[in-house]
């Protein structure tokens, strides 16, 4: 164990205020960084990896004393190790003393909930295996040809006009759409959701009500599949032999539908800005050398849609990158510096090769249990979009565009985009750059083969995973064994 030059989580020296004017703005008392106050988070991880190694003391809003963790194997270790370190924000030593108080602007992440999130031990496990077997009941075919329907539809919107704003118009939308679905509540997904969902995670001063209106969707769904279960993901967390109460569905459904909005519209906006921006990163993926899942693996390295989670505390006194952690101490899973630490990744800018040992998800027990969701979701989304719109380019100068950062996240502001005004598709056809027109509705009094219209070549059978509503012809398909076989196989 090394010692401590000081007491940074402590409050022992919190006198050493800079004096009135001094320039060192974002310093705070005992010489620490202010992390809220940082104009450049990545630059200051830097920094204080290398000030202070893999674990650096800091403060948060308040002059709250907290842990950041930047080391890979750091990180690894804290969330694998639940007898030292637990996500029970309640054992916080700031939180018991009361140096957080009731209004501190991190309070939304660090007030514990009788969720997953903040459970531990047996309590934990119970929860978690209600929401693991849910998820492993969503069958990952039917689940893509739902995603790329979806992305069909929020294409159809703006494909005529030749530009879109792809943050609001796209990347926000696709998660919420299929969420709603997955869940089991498909009319409830609209552009009001997805702003409460949006208007909640801001905390505007419409937050609460917003969260309202969210719970209350998903308090009537609960209440719903309880009278009357159905084949999907809210019925199988209510039937868990876990034996969840109303109320800890409703609030796990919460849980699953925000991460699932925030985090998956995070990456979308990530990987399509990142192929719009970085022209090797688009030859790659033009020339085959990279694929859409490689290019959103690449991704959930370079820009993970959670930069930090708050957090972890200590369980008992203990030692952790050579620091000395205290009984109480909270630390910050540090996933952003964690997956450029130069110990892992001795050459930022090298191509992970869709290698998936990044932090993205955490690690541990409480791993994220939706990430294939998340990944189905991106993956299919981007590849449908580029699909449809080939020649999509950025709107503005690249130097324009602009984040909104915070300690837990950083957004894209808005992804202006142009291309080649196209068509409508048929949402069950796959996408393609060079569509057949949406088939025409039949007059009702029409009946038999229209003279004009040619026969539709004999379709292959429909794959067994879920019944088709396309229209025969109305889709292209693809030919060939191997062609088909993927067709079915990606579910769309
Ligand atoms: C790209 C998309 C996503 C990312 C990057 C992501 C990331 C994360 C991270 C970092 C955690 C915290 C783990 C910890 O506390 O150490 C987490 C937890 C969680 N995520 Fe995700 N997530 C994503 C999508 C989803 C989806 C689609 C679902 C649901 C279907 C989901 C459900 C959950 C749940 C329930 C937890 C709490 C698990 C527990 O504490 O045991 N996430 N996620």
């Amino acid at each position: 164990m090394t010692p401590e030059p000081h007491f940074p989580t402590g409050t022992d020296d919190l006198t050493l205020d800079p004096p009135p004017g001094c320039p060192a703005h974002g310093i705070g008392p005992g010489g620490l960084h202010r992390l809220h106050e940082a104009p450049d988070l990545r630059a200051l991880y830097r920094h204080l990896r290398e000030e202070y190694g893999p674990v650096a003391p800091v403060l948060l809003h308040d002059d709250v004393p907290i842990w950041v963790v930047l080391g890979h194997a750091e990180n690894l270790h804290m969330v694998r190790t639940p007898s030292h370190f637990t996500r029970d924000s309640r054992i916080w030593t700031p939180l018991r003393d009361g140096t957080v108080k009731p209004d501190h602007p991190l309070m939304p992440h660090i007030a514990w909930q009788p969720v997953c999130s903040y459970a531990e031990g047996e309590e934990h496990k119970r929860l978690r295996s209600a929401v693991v077997s849910a998820v492993a009941a969503v069958d990952g075919r039917a689940l893509r040809r739902h995603i790329g329907r979806a992305t069909q539809r929020l294409v159809n919107q703006f494909c005529e006009s030749g530009r879109a704003e792809l943050v609001s118009q796209f990347a926000e939308h696709l998660p919420m759409a299929v969420m709603c679905h997955v869940l089991g509540m498909p009319e409830e997904y609209n552009d009001r959701i997805v702003q409460a969902a949006r208007d909640m995670l801001k905390g505007t001063e419409t937050a609460i009500a917003s969260n309202e209106y969210i719970m209350d969707c998903l308090r009537r769904l609960t209440a719903r599949r309880r009278a009357q279960p159905e084949d999907d993901f809210t019925s199988h967390l209510i039937n868990h032999p876990a034996g969840l109460n109303d109320e800890e569905v409703s609030q796990h459904l919460r849980v699953v539908l925000i991460a699932a909005y925030e985090a998956t519209a995070n990456l979308l906006a990530n990987t399509i800005r990142r192929v719009l921006t970085d022209p090797g990163f688009r030859a790659q993926l033009n020339g085959g050398q990279m694929t859409v899942p490689q290019a959103v693996e690449q991704s959930l390295w370079d820009e993970p849609p959670f930069s930090t989670i708050l957090g972890y505390f200590a369980k008992q006194d203990t030692e952790l990158g050579g620091r000395r952690i205290r009984r109480g101490d909270g630390l910050l899973l540090g996933i952003a510096p964690a997956n450029v630490d130069p110990r892992v990744r001795p050459d930022p800018t090298a191509d992970m090769q869709g290698n998936r040992s990044h932090l993205a998800f955490s690690g541990g027990p409480h791993e994220c249990p939706g990430q294939d969701i998340g990944r189905a979701i991106a993956d299919v989304g981007v590849e449908s979009l580029l699909m449809r719109l080939p020649d999509l380019r950025l709107d503005c100068a690249e130097e324009e565009l602009r984040w909104t950062e915070s300690i837990a996240s950083q957004h894209l502001v808005e992804l202006p985009v142009r291309f080649s005004p196209q068509p409508q598709q048929d949402v069950t056809a796959r996408p393609s750059p060079t569509p057949r027109p949406i088939p025409q509705a039949r007059p009702v009094w029409e009946i038999g083969t229209r003279p004009d219209v040619p026969e539709p070549a004999p379709l292959p059978p429909e794959p067994p995973v879920a019944a088709s509503t396309a229209p025969a012809g109305g889709a292209e398909r693809p030919r060939g064994t191997w062609r088909r076989l993927l067709h079915w196989w990606r579910g769309y």
